[in-house]
């Protein structure tokens, strides 16, 4: 779906479809150049992850294995408190393995150091994470990105697999929720 379908919802579109895919561009041949000679399994994130895990693997010019995590993080409202449950674990085996974590977001980045220290403990060769959007909260945090697509303001964002109310994942590019949608 593209913007012009609910431009009444957004106050503006905050990244362009050509922008995500250009950077996923750049950010595929860096990883190339960091993984050249090992292996490397992509863990997607659902459900938001879906998209940049669609589009960043097949902008790869190499062999990678895909698996995907569902967790959901306890919290109150919006807020993410940083304990976390799995809902559905890995199918993969990560030992020795070189694991590159793909979300589509960071904001607190508690769901992610918490994860990163979950799959750390199971003994894999590397765990790394790639997110595609990272808003200012997360820039505070010793969480450890490796790949960083955009650093975005704090605001309400959906577009590209990021939701409200679980809509508007489907849209090519990335976009400022209305306020009028959600209060
Ligand atoms: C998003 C994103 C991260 C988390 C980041 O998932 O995929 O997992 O929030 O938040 P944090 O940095 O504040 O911890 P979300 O809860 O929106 O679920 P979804 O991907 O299923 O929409």
């Amino acid at each position: 779906m593209d913007v012009a379908h609910v431009e009444h919802d957004l106050v503006s579109t905050l990244i362009s479809e050509e922008q995500i895919q250009q950077r996923l561009q750049e950010i595929a041949r860096e990883i190339e150049r960091d993984y050249e000679g090992k292996d490397l399994l992509l863990v997607g994130i659902l459900r938001g992850a879906v998209m940049v895990m669609a589009d960043l693997a097949r902008a790869l010019v190499r062999h990678v294995e895909m698996d995907w995590m569902a967790i959901s993080s306890y919290g109150s409202g919006t807020a993410s408190s940083g304990v976390v449950r799995i809902l559905k674990d890995l199918d993969t085996d990560i030992t020795g393995r070189n694991v590159l974590v793909v979300d589509e977001i960071i904001d607190t980045g508690l769901t992610l150091s918490w994860l990163t220290t979950s799959l750390s403990s199971r003994k894999p060769a590397s765990v790394n994470i790639c997110t595609l959007l990272r808003k200012p909260a997360a820039q505070r945090m010793m969480v450890d990105l490796k790949y960083v697509g955009f650093d975005i303001p704090d605001e309400f964002v959906v577009g590209y697999g990021l939701d409200y109310a679980e809509r508007y994942r489907n849209l090519r590019s990335i976009g400022t929720l209305a306020p009028h949608v959600y209060s």
